[in-house]
């Protein structure tokens, strides 16, 4: 299995997750320091199948060399990449804002987008990407990240849309908060957040379980019904 964005908060915890349940790990992320790190730390709690990779999610045009270059095709994609800025902030700083969409809508979409070509040459493999339930309406507070992420969860529907008679998964993660350095320093109650290895666990299930979306937790489903149906007029009075 592969994972991109293996050094993050949630990629780590897929990374053992995946690991004790003996999976060969190919794992990728910008950093190669980082990603010797965690690679010795595997190793040094007894997961050995591991190799890692260098892989920037900007850097489309070393996608396919990447994908050449794995030891084995993997049957598990995960691409759980990502970028946010502070409150307001990429609204109002076109770089910022560019720089978020490219990272979590450009980048993995191309990267999928190879990824599914070689599934579908085979007929099987499960693709996942982390979205967020940000992507689920627009919020003053945050929606360029929104946007891009919106963006890839409409993409994700396409592809399995695309895959619906055949044997590819599409696993669209739809999270609230998870306790990582992406949410660090935002003030938001202990009791919304889970943590990395809950997160990494309950996707570890869907993808067993062949599931399409999940949000992880029954609390941000509801969440997640609420952003789609609540009126205008209502919505437009939260401070979110
Ligand atoms: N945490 C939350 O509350 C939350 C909620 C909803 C959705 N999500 C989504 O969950 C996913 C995982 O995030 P997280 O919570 O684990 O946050 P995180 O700890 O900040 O991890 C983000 C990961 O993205 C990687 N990344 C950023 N830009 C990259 C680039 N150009 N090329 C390659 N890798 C890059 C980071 O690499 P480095 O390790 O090198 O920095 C890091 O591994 C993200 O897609 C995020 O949007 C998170």
């Amino acid at each position: 299995m592969l994972i991109v964005g293996a050094t993050g908060g949630l990629g780590r915890a897929l990374a053992y997750r995946f690991a004790k349940a003996n999976f060969t790990l190919q794992l990728c992320a910008r950093d190669i320091h980082n990603l010797k790190k965690l690679k010795n730390e595997l190793y040094s709690r007894g997961f050995s199948k591991v190799s890692i990779h260098e892989l920037n999610i900007l850097d489309s045009k070393k996608f396919q060399e990447l994908l050449n270059s794995l030891p084995i095709q993997p049957d598990i994609f995960i691409v759980t990449v990502g970028k946010m800025s502070g409150r307001g902030e990429s609204e109002r700083d076109f770089e910022l804002a560019t720089s978020i969409i490219r990272t979590n809508f450009e980048g993995p979409v191309n990267l999928i987008s190879l990824i599914a070509d070689r599934f579908e040459a085979r007929n099987s493999g499960s693709i996942v990407a982390v979205s967020s339930l940000a992507g689920e309406r627009g919020r003053a507070s945050n929606y360029v990240y929104g946007a891009s992420k919106a963006g890839l969860t409409l993409y994700l529907d396409g592809l399995r849309h695309r895959f619906q008679n055949t044997k590819i998964q599409v696993l669209t993660v739809k999270p609230g908060f998870i306790d990582t350095n992406m949410i660090a320093g935002h003030n938001i109650s202990p009791k919304l957040k889970i943590n990395p290895e809950s997160a990494a666990n309950k996707i570890f299930i869907a993808i067993d379980k062949g599931q399409k979306t999940t949000c992880l937790t029954p609390f941000w489903r509801l969440v997640q019904i609420f952003l789609k149906v609540c009126p205008d007029f209502v919505f437009k009075r939260l401070s979110l």
